[in-house]
């Protein structure tokens, strides 16, 4: 008897506005994309072993597994971090993994392969709880403390919305996009969030809140009390953040492009003056996108120092770059 072939699917997602508040537990807006990463295979007892299409080593380990960090080659250790929170709930697989989401591009192919992984390997509970298993699962695997957004997006993405998300409550609420824009991805370098200077910001958000308490409760003006300079910048860039995603999910609602663009422009600024994740490369992308017909607004998009820019168009504009789609959350296919 020839066993049945699984296939899990999940997107990547893209940011349009709110980026390094996630984890503070402040508001983001992104939506889930139509790029995927897709495992297909059978189940195997008490192992795991994936071939990847994108790279020349297959992973292979038993089940149950403790120290995914130590997995080889280093892109199973996030197939390994998550199977190691599932603990004994983790099926065993023996599979393929495609993938059309540009690595290392900051749209969230690690939180895609996180999740793809999860549903793979037998994950039964609700979106939000998946999301949270793979986050830690990444924390554990590579060491990168990220806040829960990648994970809840691809999680729970919706088709033709944003997804407005409080990180704190870990509530969603999806807003349709309009008919009348697109949405454009440019890449512009790669980039390495386990090598960037992520946990160094995570950590300087710490610190405001030891002084102020909590970014997501908190004024400007109740700013001042911070005295160091740099982590008085990036607290000003999370409150200020915080308000601008609000804002654009009102605008984008009201259909007030212009604005909700106006916006993103000024979440760029804030990303590259106050919390400094921007690079040169990625200023002069965003300002050359502003300067096109049609554009209302572009940004950089996910973690930063390299990536991508996420751009808001009108339809009918004539635009270089990668138009994505907003689509529905990973799911087992037919
Ligand atoms: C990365 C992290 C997310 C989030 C963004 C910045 O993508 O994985 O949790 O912090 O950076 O908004």
């Amino acid at each position: 008897m020839s066993e049945a072939l699984l296939s899990y699917r999940s997107p990547g997602r893209v940011n349009l506005i709110g980026d390094h508040t996630d984890y503070t537990g402040g508001l983001v807006m992104p939506m889930a994309i139509d790029r995927y990463t897709t495992i297909s295979g059978t189940r195997m007892p008490s192992t795991i072993r994936l071939r990847s299409k994108n790279e020349p080593e297959t992973v292979e380990f038993k089940l149950p597994i403790s120290a995914p960090d130590k997995v080889s080659p280093s892109w199973g250790r996030y197939v390994a971090g998550v199977a190691a929170e599932m603990q004994k709930r983790a099926l065993g697989f023996d599979g393929e993994i495609s993938c059309t989401i540009p690595i290392g591009a900051g749209l969230s192919s690690s939180a895609a392969l996180e999740v793809a992984t999860a549903l793979a390997l037998g994950d039964m509970s609700s979106a939000v709880e998946r999301a949270k298993l793979c986050q830690r699962a990444e924390f554990r695997a590579v060491g990168v403390p990220c806040g829960i957004m990648d994970q809840l997006t691809v999680a729970s993405g919706i088709r033709d919305h944003a997804l407005l998300i409080d990180c704190h409550e870990l509530t969603i609420s999806p807003v349709q996009l309009p008919n009348d824009v697109k949405i454009i991805v440019r890449f512009i370098a790669e980039r390495k969030l386990a090598s960037s200077s992520y946990g160094e910001r995570v950590a300087q958000c710490n610190a405001a809140e030891k002084i102020i308490g909590p970014l997501r409760l908190a004024s400007l003006p109740a700013l001042t009390s911070i005295t160091d300079k740099t982590v008085f910048q990036r607290a000003r860039h999370v409150v200020s953040e915080n308000q601008r995603v609000r804002d654009f999910a009102a605008m984008l609602r009201t259909g007030d492009l212009k604005s909700a663009g106006q916006l993103m422009i000024e979440s760029h600024n804030s990303l590259d003056r106050d919390f400094e994740t921007s690079t040169p490369q990625m200023n002069s992308a965003v300002a050359t996108a502003i300067a096109q017909p049609g554009v209302f607004g572009a940004r950089m998009t996910g973690g930063g120092f390299g990536g991508c820019i996420v751009i808001l168009a009108d339809i009918k504009a004539n635009l270089d770059g990668w138009q994505v789609r907003a689509v529905d959350a990973a799911s087992q296919l037919d």
